[in-house]
């Protein structure tokens, strides 16, 4: 029997109605458009207002539309994973509010944290089931709602992030299509670079990390910035080569969106034309797990049967790593 693959068989998404522009910003922090867009690419960002809303109102959008695209009825799905920093509570795991509110019934749910690089980690796990022969369809989710962590009086990290992301459904091929290849890593030392510090079990929420504004990320934006263009570019370059592809066989790079400079630089030094990077940062700022099925919706409808994709990331932990998707339909 020829082997099983994760093959990718739909693509949802959701980025929230309202957009801050760097113009808003710019009534917010000290900065300004030419400084944003210079320096990250980014014009404006998508942010999930309103009381009570959660992270899960993204993957409940994503989740509905991949349903209805694919036909799927809520009922075959055996497998939910969400991955996100940013779930609408400590537990349960927001994959759980996502499956009750769509009406999945017969799935185990659970999410996955792995920061910028979640989707990534997620799309190797769910395959995992797929390719074991147990699971016949999987949803994994990659979703942010960074503005829940983010202080807007902070200039380095508030200009960067946006709310928003996606949903694959995976299902079996025998035919070398899907998820063919993973490589992943992970850096632990990267820990002190880019951390939300209060509300786990070190430093449980209390009038001082409030009033240290800790619930919010920190991020040293300049050792990321080049553990990340390494990273990558390491990654992307290993998966190719142990997969004898050169850089005409891949269609598409579809790397993580934090800074339109990282991407240039990894393009760069793995030698990949800009041409074939898809690049969606201007619309959506870094949205953490949701950068790569956003860009995935956004090329679907461009994407052929066949098309060899490398997806990348790089992200807090630090975390990292790449995946050679040959695309399905
Ligand atoms: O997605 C997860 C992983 N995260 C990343 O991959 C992000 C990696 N890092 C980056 O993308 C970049 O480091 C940033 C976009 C965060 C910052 O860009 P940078 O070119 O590294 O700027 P910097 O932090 O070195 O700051 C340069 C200057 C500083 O001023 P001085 O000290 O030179 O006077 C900053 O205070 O730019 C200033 N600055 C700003 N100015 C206007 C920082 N943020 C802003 C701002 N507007 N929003």
């Amino acid at each position: 029997m020829s082997k099983i693959h994760a093959a990718i068989t739909g693509v949802g998404s959701y980025v929230p109605e309202y957009v801050l522009t760097n113009q808003e910003l710019e009534t917010l922090v000290e900065t300004s458009d030419e400084w944003i867009t210079t320096r990250t690419g980014i014009k404006e960002r998508h942010i999930l207002k309103g009381e009570n809303q959660g992270v899960s109102v993204i993957g409940i959008e994503a989740v509905k539309q991949l349903l209805e695209k694919t036909n799927t009825d809520p009922s075959e799905i055996e497998l939910v994973i969400f991955a996100t920093v940013t779930p609408d509570m400590m537990f349960p795991d927001t994959a759980n509010l996502v499956a009750d509110a769509v009406g999945i019934k017969n799935a185990f749910c659970f999410d996955l944290s792995a920061a910028c690089s979640g989707f990534l980690y997620a799309l190797t796990t769910g395959a995992k089931f797929i390719e074991a022969g147990t699971h016949k369809k999987v949803i994994v989710i990659g979703a942010d709602k960074m503005s829940s962590i983010i202080d807007y009086t902070d200039r380095t990290t508030c200009v960067i992030f946006g709310d928003g992301g996606g949903a694959v459904l995976l299902e079996p091929d025998t035919e070398g299509l899907g998820v063919l290849d993973s490589l992943h890593k992970s850096d632990g030392a990267g820990q002190h670079y880019l951390y939300q510090k209060a509300g786990g079990s070190r430093y449980p929420a209390s009038v001082e990390t409030v009033q240290n504004r800790e619930h919010f990320i920190f991020q040293n934006g300049k050792p990321v910035f080049k553990a990340a263009v390494s990273g990558m570019t390491d990654v992307v370059t290993k998966i190719m080569a142990r997969n004898q592809l050169g850089v005409d066989d891949i269609a598409w790079m579809v790397p993580h969106q934090a800074n339109m400079r990282i991407i240039e630089s990894v393009s760069k030094m793995s030698d990949f034309p800009m041409e074939k990077v898809m690049v969606n940062i201007h619309k959506y700022g870094n949205t953490t797990a949701g950068t790569l099925p956003l860009c995935l919706a956004d090329w679907e409808s461009q994407l052929k049967k066949g098309d060899n994709l490398i997806l990348t990331a790089f992200g807090g932990g630090f975390t990292w790593g790449a995946i050679y998707v040959k695309w399905a339909y």
